[in-house]
């Protein structure tokens, strides 16, 4: 594993070693190559690589994929592209697609930031999703959070116009660094006034059901590009 100490670049993710099952390494064999993109850093086709024109939605860190696939089974009429870089989850997704035979489902196993930076044309996305990105809440981890200005500032010219950015938290704090970054944008517009419901799209999941019933907040925060 890189040493962090060489590593420049403050990450918002940590890769874990190991714990990757049989079956999760036995769905990454078969499924990544059918419905994986490598990381390359060169201009990614989105309608190529899906096969069609369709809605384009990329998901940031989307853990075991259970919302992600849902997502993408309820939303035939939408393509989605998944970005993560934790093994086990990608491996669990790939399970999910096969099970599901979804058609509308690309996985990318890199660092979300580079692939927006090097593989991304500007315009090509239809929305983003972000959800329960990592809180890293301890302050001096704080700079390690994913959305921040320079990010979302790059990630916003990706969209097209009238595209969505969504993005939501159980953790307070982040909920309104949150809604500071993407209301300070210039080229954002807010869909709601103040927090938005969670859209219908978003599964309930289940710790989230749980953290609810235990009286924890959940804030979803959903931008348009103006
Ligand atoms: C707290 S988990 C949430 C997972 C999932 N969205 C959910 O709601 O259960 C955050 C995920 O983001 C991934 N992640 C963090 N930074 C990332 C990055 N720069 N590129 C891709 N994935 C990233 C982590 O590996 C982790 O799986």
């Amino acid at each position: 594993m890189e040493n962090p100490a060489f590593n420049r670049a403050i990450r918002s993710f940590v890769l874990r070693q190991g714990h990757l099952t049989a079956s999760q390494q036995r769905a990454i064999d078969e499924g990544m190559p059918r419905w994986g993109i490598d990381y390359q850093p060169q201009a990614l086709d989105l309608a190529q690589a899906f096969g069609r024109e369709a809605p384009k939605i990329m998901e940031i860190g989307f853990g075991m994929g259970t919302a992600t696939a849902e997502i993408a089974a309820a939303n035939p009429q939408n393509d989605y592209l998944g970005v993560e870089v934790h093994s086990p989850g990608v491996g669990n997704l790939c399970k999910l697609i096969a099970e599901q035979n979804l058609s509308n489902l690309r996985l990318i196993r890199h660092d979300a930031v580079e692939v927006m930076d090097n593989m991304l044309p500007d315009g090509c996305l239809d929305g983003v999703h972000i959800f329960f990105p990592d809180p890293w809440h301890k302050k001096r981890h704080n700079k390690r959070r994913l959305i921040q200005a320079p990010f979302i500032e790059k990630l916003v010219k990706k969209l097209k116009p009238g595209g969505y950015l969504h993005a939501a938290t159980d953790w307070e704090d982040y909920a309104i660094q949150i809604m500071e970054v993407f209301s300070s944008n210039p080229d954002l517009q807010n869909s709601a006034e103040g927090y938005a419901p969670r859209p219908d799209y978003r599964p309930l999941t289940k710790f989230e059901a749980r953290g609810i019933r235990l009286g924890h907040g959940v804030w979803d925060i959903v931008f348009t590009r103006k």
